[in-house]
């Protein structure tokens, strides 16, 4: 996601629209760029890093004068981090300029067409081609910016909150959103735009918020005109009177980066897929895999290597795999790995899993393994990023910006990503049905909504923690494809709450861990109907009869552990395969109140950082 700020009025739209791009930082900040309507010309600056690296840039080359102007904070999913993949964007013309937060899915097929007609193109990104598919269509319909923008819109498929304006025209700004927020302030004669309320909560708390698929023209003298991008109906707008601060809208109102991000998991996971999965059709789209198909398929073996949270997607992925692609699948912890001499040959394939794209272990495992001639793809959440680069190909995780340090929407998105290039590799090798194929991509496209509905446990999640927030160990069970999620769910706990917590296959208890079972030893066991149901049960039971205390995260209607453990979570019903993607948000849920409870600093615990770039 991308930070976005617009102004028009009668101040200098300059420091208006910096110090707006500095509150939105935390949206996305690996470039940043601005553009001033002065004196009859667009003055454009842009640069690669933060916003003070553009503010020491724009100072030596443009006038900053203008009271019309746009800016951008950017958080790369196409193209990238440079200075010319910064937005905002010049048409071909030059006569237009745009900023863009979303994802143009079709921008490729856009492109072709444009490149038909012409059109040139200075960077990689979705959002150049968006500005001159505006222009073509304001050229050949010979219509306003705003009939041209909504025309264009039409033609998009994906998501976008844009600002647009045109130097010949700069008495007015052009926005428009669908999947990505925009909020436009209110002011005396003045107009506001971002992506929310902070930039401009200072100079008003009048706000209008566009809903999905409307498109706004502001103009100086004409004020607002709200419309549907779709039938060009006008809108009454709702203009709002906004109770909250500054820090209260970085966090999206939430208490801590965790818990918005948490929450930020149904809208995560559908970015991660969308543009790559497409149900309807049985196709999974991923250009990485695409291009390298015939390597990957002949490979002996992936081996997969990551550090913490990401190894434990990595290890959900060893089931998707060998269970579905039928792929040996060898998973390790990357400080491992990269000093043990392991075997590696042109034959194997090597997945590195890395939200932030810059651990050590992990960079210097795929080192390790490119020198023995493996082929090695790259899962990151952060594009540009070293571990992005160093892999032969890769594909991204859409999380946006993880800025607790507890990882949570990085987890189900890496597990997204995954489970799309092992459905995919499946499809190849047959080793599915076509009727499995598209069940499983009919299921993955449930998702969001499934994880939306495990979210509103919170509130019996949140008593559930305030009953166990005083334990002093813990331990987590889960069997098949939820034994990852149980190693996940014990590392939640500890790295935030600083409880010691452990993770099991539940079978394993009775080869010695049982023997720590006592009515202080909370238990939570991962007890879904799909896999290995009855055996869970039966561990379940083994534990109560040692009164060991047992909270079981369940499906829906579970009528089996309710009467057994001593509290019971659920979770909605899904295919085996895809239930890491939900038992895990109580257990994430559940570790984050245990902490607020206990006082700790969740976005921040002792002693941790976000990207391990030391050995
Ligand atoms: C997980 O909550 C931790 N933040 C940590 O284990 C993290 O997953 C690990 O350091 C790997 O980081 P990466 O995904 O950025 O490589």
């Amino acid at each position: 996601m991308c930070g976005i700020v617009g102004y028009i009025g009668k101040r200098e739209a300059y420091p208006i629209i910096l110090e707006g791009l500095k509150r939105l930082e935390y949206r996305g900040y690996d470039s940043a760029g601005i553009a001033l309507y002065d004196d009859s010309e667009i003055k454009l600056s842009k640069t690669k890093g933060k916003v003070a690296d553009l503010e020491a840039k724009a100072a030596t080359e443009i006038s900053t004068n203008g009271t019309l102007g746009i800016g951008h904070t950017r958080w790369a999913t196409h193209g990238i981090p440079n200075d010319i993949n910064s937005h905002p964007h010049y048409s071909n013309s030059g006569n237009l300029v745009i900023i863009h937060n979303g994802i143009i899915e079709n921008y490729e097929s856009l492109k072709k067409e444009l490149l038909k007609r012409g059109y040139t193109f200075k960077s990689d990104t979705d959002t150049e081609v968006l500005i001159n598919l505006i222009e073509d269509v304001k050229i050949n319909e010979n219509v306003k910016l705003g009939k041209a923008v909504q025309i264009a819109l039409n033609q998009v498929v994906g998501a976008y909150a844009i600002a647009v304006f045109d130097k010949k025209k700069p008495n007015e700004i052009v926005v428009a959103k669908l999947g990505s927020p925009l909020a436009i302030g209110i002011g005396d004669e003045e107009y506001f735009i971002a992506s929310d309320a902070s930039p401009f909560l200072e100079y008003t708390k009048k706000a209008i918020y566009l809903e999905d698929e409307e498109m706004a023209v502001i103009s100086r003298k004409k004020g607002i005109k709200i419309r549907k991008i779709k039938n060009d109906a006008l809108v009454d707008p709702y203009i709002q009177e906004l109770q909250i601060n500054l820090e209260q809208i970085e966090k999206g109102g939430y208490e801590h980066f965790m818990l918005k991000e948490i929450h930020e998991q149904p809208n995560a996971i559908k970015d991660t897929y969308r543009g790559r999965l497409r149900a309807k059709e049985g196709i999974i789209k991923m250009s990485g895999i695409d291009d390298n198909l015939e390597r990957i398929l002949n490979a002996n073996r992936i081996i997969v290597v990551a550090c913490g949270t990401s190894w434990h997607a990595g290890l959900v992925s060893e089931y998707i795999f060998e269970n579905l692609a039928r792929i040996p699948v060898e998973v390790e912890y990357a400080s491992e790995f990269r000093y043990r001499n392991p075997v590696i040959t042109e034959k194997d394939v090597v997945i590195a899993i890395s939200q932030s794209g810059e651990t050590a272990d992990t960079l210097a495992a795929i080192k390790l393994a490119k020198s023995k001639g493996a082929f090695v793809f790259g899962v990151c959440n952060v594009v540009g990023s070293t571990i992005s680069r160093e892999t032969h190909a890769g594909a991204y995780t859409h999380a946006g910006p993880e800025i607790g340090v507890a990882s949570t929407k990085a987890f189900t998105t890496q597990i997204t990503v995954l489970t799309l290039i092992a459905l995919k590799l499946a499809k190849e090798k047959g080793t599915i049905s076509n009727s499995q194929f598209h069940m499983q991509l009919q299921e993955l496209e449930l998702i969001p909504d499934k994880v939306k509905k495990a979210l509103k446990y919170d509130e019996h999640i949140k008593m559930v923690a305030s009953i166990y927030k005083d334990a002093k160990n813990c331990l987590y069970l889960g069997r098949g494809y939820n034994f990852p999620v149980a190693l996940e769910g014990a590392l939640k706990l500890k790295e935030i709450s600083y409880i010691h917590a452990e993770g099991y296959p539940a079978a394993e208890m009775k080869h010695g861990p049982i023997a720590l079972i006592d009515e202080q030893m909370p238990v939570f066991v991962i007890a879904t109907k799909k896999g290995h149901y009855e055996k869970v049960v039966s561990n379940i039971q083994e534990i109560k009869s040692r009164s060991g205390k047992i909270i079981g995260i369940v499906t829906e209607g579970d009528q089996d552990v309710k009467y057994i453990a001593d509290h019971v979570i659920e979770i909605p019903e899904t295919l085996e395969s895809l239930t890491p993607l939900l038992t895990t948000i109580p257990l994430q849920l559940l570790s984050y109140h245990i902490a607020v409870m206990l006082g700790r600093n969740v976005d921040q615990p002792r002693n941790l950082a976000k990207s391990v770039t030391v050995e």
